[in-house]
């Protein structure tokens, strides 16, 4: 088996071009995914996400993620994408857990209808010019459900499949189902990207062993490390990977905010210091025994928040190798280190 592909999961409000270009700095993944479009009757491609396909300079394929439930909808707006953008291929959304999302019956929720799957999948294949993958959970109430679901994949006419290994229901406090993911890569023909939780290089390489698939995609533990993709990269090549220090983080921290500034319209700091909140519950994990993003959270203008930044960022020291285990923002990792096989 070769080295396995890395993708940048979807993350709503947080894999924008801002964030993907800090991330390429720093090595980035194989392949990016968008946030989620929207799609419903009067749906029209959210620009700024249009943007971000398209201001991107760098040569990586990226997929144009879509969500929504009705075929005609997600058809219109997979020929617009396309027409408007370069994107490698288009992705649907059956993973969202959002109780919005799911009450339209889209996202997660679509996990119940498998007839309906079917048919948006037939009809998008048409028109779809690249790619054209899904992303979905290991069932909606439970993972006993994936064996239809793995019934259902295996027919259907599609480029590859993202396993978060998870159910709906448990959204992202539980451990991940990595035996769920290896039974999709031995029954499937088309490449499988193992999801959730890979937050090191010993989570990477946990989820490979434990699953053998083709791809890793990783969401919350690169918006903490950049450094990640290079890292298992640097691992699975048999190489020592870069150890990132407080003084890396500080930097990252840095270029994080002037690239969000760059790509917001309408610039204002105090709006700005409430956006690098987002992205700063992450980055803060595992630092001062969780006082950093507690102090995070209550800076109310730029000069706040650099002053906590410089308290508790920069120096030779290294970044602690993971995240704090708090169930809320990471959990499930120490339970995919452990080996089983
Ligand atoms: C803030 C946030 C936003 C997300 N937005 C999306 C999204 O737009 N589309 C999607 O398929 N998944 C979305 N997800 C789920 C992630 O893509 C990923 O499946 C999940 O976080 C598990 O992977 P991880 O443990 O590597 O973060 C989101 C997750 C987070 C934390």
């Amino acid at each position: 088996m070769g080295a396995p592909i890395l993708s940048l999961a979807p993350m709503q409000a947080i894999s924008t071009l801002a964030f993907w270009r800090v991330m390429e700095r720093r090595g980035g993944p194989d392949v990016y995914i968008t946030e989620y479009f929207r799609v419903h009757v009067h749906s029209t491609p959210e620009r700024q996400i249009l943007a971000s396909l398209n201001e991107t300079r760098f040569d990586k394929p990226i997929l144009a993620q879509m969500i929504g439930t009705e075929p005609d909808y997600l058809v219109r707006t997979a020929i617009k994408i396309q027409e408007l953008t370069d994107c490698a291929g288009i992705d649907l959304n059956l993973g969202c857990p959002s109780p919005r999302v799911c009450g339209r019956a889209a996202g997660g929720a679509l996990l119940r209808s498998t007839d309906l799957i079917r048919e948006i999948i037939e009809q998008l294949r048409p028109v779809v010019k690249g790619s054209l993958t899904i992303k979905t959970r290991v069932g909606f109430e439970s993972e006993e459900e994936f064996e239809e679901l793995l019934e259902l994949f295996s027919s259907l006419p599609i480029d590859g499949l993202a396993i978060h290994g998870r159910t709906v229901r448990e959204k992202y406090q539980s451990e991940v189902h990595t035996e769920e993911i290896a039974k999709a890569v031995a029954r499937l023909s088309c490449p499988v990207h193992a999801n959730g939780s890979i937050v090191t290089v010993p989570t990477a390489q946990a989820m490979c062993r434990k699953t053998g698939a083709d791809g890793l995609m990783i969401g919350r533990g690169a918006i903490r490390n950049p450094f990640l993709f290079d890292q298992i990269r640097q691992a699975l090549s048999g190489g020592n990977p870069y150890l990132p220090t407080l003084a890396d983080h500080l930097r990252y921290v840095e270029d994080l905010y002037e690239e969000v500034a760059k790509t917001t319209w309408k610039y204002e700091d105090i709006k700005h210091v409430q956006r690098m909140k987002k992205f700063m519950n992450y980055i803060a994990s595992g630092i001062g025994d969780g006082t950093f993003s507690k102090e995070i959270r209550r800076t109310q203008s730029p000069n706040e928040f650099w002053e906590v930044c410089h308290r508790y960022l920069g120096g030779s020291e290294l970044l602690p190798e993971e995240p704090t285990a708090d169930g809320k923002l990471f959990c499930g990792f120490k339970e995919l280190e452990r080996s089983v096989f």
